[in-house]
């Protein structure tokens, strides 16, 4: 079975989401009109990964705009507004540069900043298909010719994105080329955007899968069961330090320690060049429950206190190859981003 996966869609009746915290147990949606439901939404994970938050702030800022006419805001209040949603989750840049993409068509109202909006969609569907080729142009020119075992973490597939993905759409090519064996998905503690969503992707896809607890994969790398990892990007620094979900450290010092490729996909628009290493990555803490807990039982005892960053810094000396939708960069090679910004 095959079906299209879109984890977002701009409706006459507002922004369409696919809720990604009853998958794969329920295929719901949401439609979100005002900006409370769409901040909650992003708190929440409904909808997630980083190109597909610079697509609901984008539409976001369209949502804030009829809700203003609606109900009769002031400027003040229609920008207070458009803040939150670009404050609603702080690592990933796309969220912000979503918002700051439309904001110029503000003055021109809703149906402006919406079709704006829809253009950047579309940007990242064709950006996504760019960096599948080119990554796996970059992966099968340095493999053994033969299917590959990849490794990724956490969810970074069409639902992270406005279609196809960027991790997950590597594999989609290396796959369509007939030539992945097994992905390996680690299951992504606390929230299981890897047991939840890529394997849920793969399966649609009919790309073979095998669920694995975070902490098997560092010795899955050192055991030579995987010929590569690809992860994703939240925000990648001048320098190539790499924040992606809390774990995707622990998988690039065991690339870097077996010899096999770190590969991070991600679309420019997560490159932010103010800054000039990942010290400066804001990192999102989430509440303690989602790690006091499984499957919303308690399962630490009470009174326990929980330490939840939601993303780690991976530095970039273990990041082999960044693609891009422009090209691969061979990070640990010394070729930064900020030397060889477009
Ligand atoms: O907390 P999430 O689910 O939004 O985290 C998502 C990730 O870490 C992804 O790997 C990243 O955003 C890249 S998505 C193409």
């Amino acid at each position: 079975m095959s079906m299209d996966v879109r984890a977002l869609e701009w409706t006459d009746g507002g922004l369409r989401l696919l809720d990604q915290t009853v998958l794969p147990a329920r295929v719901e949606h949401l439609v979100v009109r005002d900006v409370d439901a769409l901040v909650d939404a992003i708190r929440r994970l409904v909808v997630r990964g980083a190109p597909a938050l610079g697509v609901a702030g984008a539409f976001g800022v369209a949502i804030v705009l009829r809700q203003a006419d609606r109900e009769g805001w002031d400027d003040a209040a229609r920008d207070a507004a458009i803040a939150r949603v670009r404050e609603a989750r702080p690592t990933a840049v796309n969220l912000a540069a979503g918002v700051d993409r439309v904001v110029p068509f503000v003055a021109k109202g809703a149906e402006a900043v919406a079709a704006e909006a829809q253009a950047l969609l579309d940007e990242d569907v064709r950006g996504n298909r760019a960096i599948g080729r080119l990554g796996a142009d970059w992966i099968l020119a340095r493999s053994a010719d033969r299917p590959l075992r990849v490794l990724t973490h956490c969810n970074a597939g069409a639902l992270a994105t406005a279609g196809w993905g960027t991790a997950l759409g590597v594999v989609r090519e290396l796959h369509g080329r007939g030539r992945v064996e097994m992905v390996y998905a680690d299951e992504t503690r606390p929230l299981l955007q890897g047991s939840r969503l890529t394997a849920w992707e793969l399966a649609q896809a009919g790309i073979p899968c095998t669920v694995q607890a975070d902490g098997a994969a560092p010795s899955t790398i050192l055991r030579g069961l995987a010929d590569v990892a690809v992860i994703g990007a939240d925000r990648i620094a001048a320098n190539g330090d790499t924040a992606n979900k809390i774990g995707s450290v622990g998988v690039a010092l065991a690339c870097a320690a077996a010899g096999i490729p770190l590969v991070v996909a991600a679309p420019w628009s997560t490159v932010d060049l103010s800054l000039p290493d990942g010290d400066g990555i804001p990192i999102e803490e989430r509440p303690a429950a989602e790690v006091l807990t499984a499957g919303r039982v308690r399962t630490a005892p009470d009174g326990v206190a929980a330490f939840n960053p939601a993303f780690d810094v991976t530095p970039a000396r273990l990041v082999t190859a960044l693609v891009t939708e422009t090209g691969v960069l061979e990070i640990s090679a010394g070729t930064t981003p900020g030397s060889a910004a477009p």
